[in-house]
């Protein structure tokens, strides 16, 4: 049954990946209105595939945002286990434009790597999802367990719409375990169970000063200026070493065990490694924590964008009437999203004078999540990543999140494996975002035997 399935992914490898180029050419991007009706074909899209390829129950179920694609095979009886898959098939924006060397939604292959908006993140991923179960379908006629697959279309603008959809779909829902396509790997030799997400507090603040733009020079001196302001308020989001200045900011923070800490720092990550992907010689931030430390297990605050006043060619010289700027917080074990953007809001408050205005929004939030590492899932899931890439994967915490898993967790009391084939250099959310050629294959190979595995450890 396993061999059969692999051969027959292996025998359909050009015609897996030639879908997968037309799924890439869909500019589903989530965070842009004008691109809606994008979003929506994406989910129509993969919803034929899935139904082509045997799943039943196939629906494209609207929310008050993008639709939520799901579909199961429940074939394999009570008896056995029942695999949650979850992907999203929005991606983000391609922005800037010209720095792609090829056009973000024309896929292209360049030594071994496919170039696309979205091919890492997520929709190669999730694609490898529907190819392994095509491939056992089509070899078997069956598989060995039974899956439910849910694939969304606004992971990237924190899910929104998803939360309220697990809830009211418990049922329908239920499962033993929910896998998670959606992370990378260390090195294309070395892969990863990542074992910790972050959460996250989105917000934004637009401060209004004066009722117009004021000529500089009439009013310079006089005027308290919103930019000045939107600055001086990033500026004391933290201290010199790096560490958040928000009050009640790290109040939750679970202390790490020296347990923990040893694990943390025992998967591969050297200063090198992070040089060549960022370009910098120098990292910054809370000294007294290793970069794993700080990537996986410690809460930052981070300016995403800032704005206000003349962007435009030359010079104009006027005190803007309005300055903004959009602040993302990762969250950790056990940070509350919510009350720290109260405690955001209130630092943010408190620093504007009482004759300008503010306006604080709460774009996305989401929870941290840990998964337990000893259950069958899990060893199952080792197995099969030790039958793919001939070594065992390594256990991490990462710095990303993805909002749902808290949720599916908590909510269908199952645990999450989130079995990643990227690599941290896949330029996600950057221009010319790739996927190795060759973990797409590998990856169909690996969901493959996870499948056969799970079921045999019943
Ligand atoms: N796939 C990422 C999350 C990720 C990245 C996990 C790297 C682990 C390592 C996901 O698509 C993502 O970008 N999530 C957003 C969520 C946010 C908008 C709430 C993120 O992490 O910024
Ligand atoms: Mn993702
Ligand atoms: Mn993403």
């Amino acid at each position: 049954m396993l061999n059969q399935a692999l051969d027959h992914a292996r025998a359909n490898r050009g015609r897996y990946l030639n879908q997968l180029f037309d799924f890439l050419r869909i500019p589903s991007i989530s965070t842009q209105a004008e691109h809606k009706p994008d979003v929506q074909r994406a989910a129509e899209w993969v919803a034929a595939d899935m139904r082509r390829v045997g799943l039943t129950n196939v629906q494209v179920v609207p929310t008050a945002g993008n639709p939520i694609v799901y579909g199961e095979w429940l074939g394999a009886g009570e008896e056995a286990p029942t695999v949650l898959i979850y992907g999203h098939y929005d991606v983000q924006p391609v922005d800037p434009l010209e720095l792609w060397q090829s056009p973000p939604f024309e896929p292209q292959i360049r030594d071994g790597l496919i170039y696309a908006r979205g091919v890492s993140d997520d929709k190669g991923q999730m694609f490898i999802h529907i190819k392994a179960i095509e491939s056992m379908l089509s070899a078997n006629g069956r598989l060995p367990v039974n899956v439910k697959l849910i694939f969304e279309g606004e992971e990237e603008i924190g899910s929104i719409n998803l939360e309220a959809f697990v809830l009211s779909h418990r049922e329908m829902l239920a499962a033993d375990v929910s896998l998670v396509s959606d992370t990378g790997m260390i090195t294309p030799d070395q892969p990863l169970i990542v074992y910790g997400l972050r959460g996250m507090c989105y917000m934004e603040f637009r401060i209004k000063g004066p009722k117009r733009d004021l000529h500089s020079g009439g009013y310079g001196g006089t005027v308290y200026n919103p930019a000045q302001l939107v600055a001086e308020i990033i500026a004391a989001l933290h201290d010199e070493k790096g560490t958040v200045t928000i009050p009640g900011f790290y109040d939750r923070v679970r202390p790490l065990t020296d347990e923990e800490r040893r694990a943390i720092n025992s998967a591969p990550y050297s200063l090198e490694q992070w040089q060549s992907e960022t370009g910098l010689r120098k990292p910054w931030g809370e000294p007294e924590y290793t970069l794993h430390e700080r990537i996986g297990a410690r809460p930052t605050c981070e300016v995403n964008g800032i704005w206000g006043g003349w962007q435009g060619e030359g010079g104009k010289t006027i005190i803007p009437a309005e300055a903004g700027a959009k602040i993302s917080m990762r969250l950790v074990p056990d940070q509350d999203p919510q009350e720290i953007a109260r405690l955001f809001a209130e630092f943010v408050r408190e620093r504007v004078p009482d004759d300008m205005q503010v306006q604080i929004n709460d774009l996305a939030g989401g929870w941290w999540a840990i998964t337990p590492l000893d259950s069958p899932a899990m060893r199952a899931a080792s197995r099969a990543y030790e039958a793919t890439w001939g070594v065992p994967p390594v256990f991490a915490r990462e710095g990303g999140s993805i909002p749902i898993v808290a949720t599916f967790q908590k909510e269908l009391n199952a645990p999450a494996v989130l079995m990643g084939f990227g690599l941290r250099d896949d330029a996600a959310h950057a221009p010319n975002e790739r996927f190795r050629e060759d973990h797409f294959y590998k990856g169909i190979d690996t969901v493959i035997h996870y499948f056969h595995y799970l079921a045999e450890q019943r």
